[in-house]
C-alpha cells in the first residue's frame, strides 16, 4: 500500500495539496487589504524594500523550520514542538511556543474576521450595484458608512465566522482546497487584469512604480522596519504554528525547500500585484497613499463603476477575496483547534468553543470606529489597531524568534537534514542553517529591541 501511494501521480498531487493548503493561508488579506495600506502609510518603496528583505531573510529561513518541525512531530504545534524536545533531550517548557502561537492566532483571527466581514459586505454592495459610476469620495463614504455602523459589522463578523466554523466542521476542507485551485488562478487573473488597467487608464502607473519601488533614505525609520517585518510574518502566516499544523500532514516525499519557494513566491507576487493595481488608482484621484486601512475597500470600486464588464468583475473580485479570507482564516482557526482535538474534543467541539472565543474577542474591534471610538489603547490607536499591533508586529515575530532559536540551537543538525532528506554538508542546507542560527533571530531581536527601547525612550 505505501508503495502504491508514493508513485509518480500521487506524490505529486499530495505535494501540490500541500502548496494549495499552504498558499490559501499565505494568500489572503494581508496580500490585497495589508500590504497596499502599511505600504502606503510607511513611505512606500522604502517599506516594500525592507519587506523584501524580510521575506529573504527571516520569513524564508522560518518557515522551512516550521514546515520541518511540523513535519517531523506530525501533531499540534504544542505536541509536535514537546515531542520533538523530548526526542532532543530538551526542556518540555518548548511548548510554550505553540502556546503563544494558539493565543496570537485567536487575536489575529478576531480583527481579521472583522475584515473578513467587509469583505462580505462589499459582496453585497458590488452586487447592488453600488459601485456604478462612483467617485472617489462616493466610494469613501461607502467604507466610512460601514465603519460606523456597528450592527452591520458585527454580523458580517458573525457571518464570517460563521462561515470558517462551518467549513472546518463540515470537514470539506479538502472540496475548499479543490475549489482553491481554481479560484486562485482567477483571483490572479483579475488582479493582472486591474494592473492592466491601471497601467493603460490611469496615467498614473509611473508615479506608483516611482513610489513603490524608488528606496529614499529619508524614509528609513525604527517604525518603518518593525511594520514591515510585522507584515512579512503576516502576509507569510508565520510565527504562531499555522505552517507548522499544515508541515504535520506534508508527507515525506516532498521536498520542503521547494514547497516553501512556491508559497512564498506567490504570496509575495500577490502583494505586489496588489500594489500596482491599487497605488494608480490612489494618485490618479487624488488620494493620500497614507489614507488607511480603507485603502484596497476605498479605491478599487472606482474602477468596478467605471470599466465596462465591472459590475461583473466587482462582484467576482470581492467574492475571491471572501473566499481567499477564508482560507486564511481556517489555517488561523487550525493549530487551536488541532491542539483541544488532542486534548480529547472533538473536533466539532473544539473548533467552536475556539471559534465563539474569538467570535467574542473580535466584537470590541468590530466596535472601534462606532460605540467605542473614545477608547485609545496604545498611542492613538484604538482597539483594533492595538489588537493589530500586539498580534503582528510584537507576537508574530517574538513566535518567529523562539522558532528560529529551537530549530537552530536545540535541534541537532543530523536531526533537521533527515527530516530535509539532504546531508548536513550540502551547501543550501549550511546556507539555511546559518541563516536561521544567526541572521533571522539577530535582525528579529535588533528590529523589537529598537523598537521597545524607542517605546520606552520616547
Ligand atoms: N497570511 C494570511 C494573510 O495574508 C493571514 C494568516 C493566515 C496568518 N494564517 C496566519 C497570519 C497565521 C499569521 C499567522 O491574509
Amino acid at each position: 500500500m505505501a508503495k502504491a501511494q508514493s508513485s509518480e501521480h500521487g506524490e505529486w498531487s499530495s505535494g501540490l495539496a500541500f502548496v494549495l493548503a499552504a498558499t490559501g493561508s499565505a494568500v489572503g488579506l494581508g496580500n490585497l487589504w495589508g500590504f497596499p495600506y502599511k505600504a502606503g502609510e510607511n513611505g512606500g518603496a522604502t517599506f516594500v524594500l525592507i519587506y523584501l528583505l524580510c521575506i529573504a531573510l527571516v520569513g524564508l529561513p522560518v518557515m522551512v523550520a516550521e514546515i520541518t518541525l511540523g513535519r517531523r512531530g506530525k501533531r499540534s504545534p504544542v505536541n509536535s514542538i514537546r515531542s520533538i524536545a523530548g526526542d532532543e533531550r530538551q526542556s518540555s517548557r518548548w511548548r510554550f511556543v505553540g502556546v503563544v502561537g494558539i493565543a496570537a492566532g485567536v487575536l489575529i483571527l478576531s480583527f481579521y474576521s472583522v475584515v473578513g466581514g467587509w469583505t462580505l459586505y462589499y459582496i453585497g454592495q458590488a452586487v447592488v450595484g453600488a459601485f456604478e459610476g462612483i467617485g472617489s469620495d462616493a466610494s469613501s463614504a461607502i467604507f466610512a458608512d460601514l465603519k460606523k455602523n456597528a450592527a452591520v459589522i458585527i454580523t458580517c463578523h458573525t457571518l464570517f465566522m460563521l462561515i470558517l466554523y462551518g467549513i472546518v466542521v463540515a470537514g470539506v476542507r479538502k472540496g475548499l482546497q479543490r475549489a482553491v485551485t481554481l479560484l486562485m488562478p482567477l483571483l490572479f487573473a483579475i488582479l493582472i487584469l486591474l494592473v492592466g488597467y491601471s497601467m493603460a487608464a490611469t496615467g498614473a502607473f509611473g508615479q506608483a512604480l516611482e513610489f513603490l519601488f524608488k528606496f529614499k533614505t529619508a524614509d528609513l525609520s525604527g517604525t518603518v522596519i518593525f511594520e514591515a517585518m510585522g507584515q512579512a510574518f503576516f502576509s507569510l502566516s508565520l510565527g504562531m504554528g499555522a505552517i507548522m499544523v499544515y508541515g504535520a500532514y506534508l508527507p515525506k516525499s516532498e521536498s520542503i525547500p521547494k514547497t516553501t519557494g512556491w508559497i512564498v513566491g506567490m504570496d509575495t507576487l500577490v502583494a505586489l500585484l496588489a500594489g500596482l493595481a491599487i497605488f494608480p488608482i490612489v494618485f490618479s484621484v487624488g488620494k493620500e497613499p497614507a489614507s488607511g486601512f480603507g485603502l484596497v475597500f476605498e479605491t478599487l470600486p472606482i474602477v468596478f463603476g467605471k470599466i465596462p464588464l465591472g459590475y461583473f468583475l466587482g462582484v467576482t473580485f470581492f467574492v475571491l477575496l471572501s473566499v481567499a479570507a477564508v482560507t486564511s482564516g481556517i489555517s488561523l482557526l487550525e493549530p487551536a483547534t488541532s491542539y483541544f482535538t488532542e486534548r480529547g474534543g472533538s473536533r466539532s467541539l473544539a473548533a467552536g468553543g475556539v471559534a465563539f472565543v474569538i467570535w467574542l474577542a473580535g466584537l470590541p474591534s468590530a466596535l472601534t470606529w462606532n460605540l467605542l471610538s473614545d477608547v485609545h489603547v496604545v498611542g492613538e490607536r484604538g482597539i483594533f489597531g492595538s489588537v493589530l499591533l500586539l498580534a503582528n508586529e510584537v507576537m508574530l515575530p517574538v513566535g518567529g524568534l523562539l522558532v528560529a532559536i529551537f530549530a537552530g540551537w536545540f535541534v541537532r543538525g543530523s536531526t533537521l537534514a533527515r527530516e530535509l532528506e539532504t546531508h548536513q554538508g550540502q551547501w543550501l542546507f549550511m546556507t539555511w542553517l546559518i541563516t536561521l542560527r544567526f541572521v533571522a533571530p539577530l535582525g528579529i531581536a535588533m528590529v523589537l529591541g529598537f523598537k521597545l527601547w524607542g517605546a520606552f525612550a520616547g
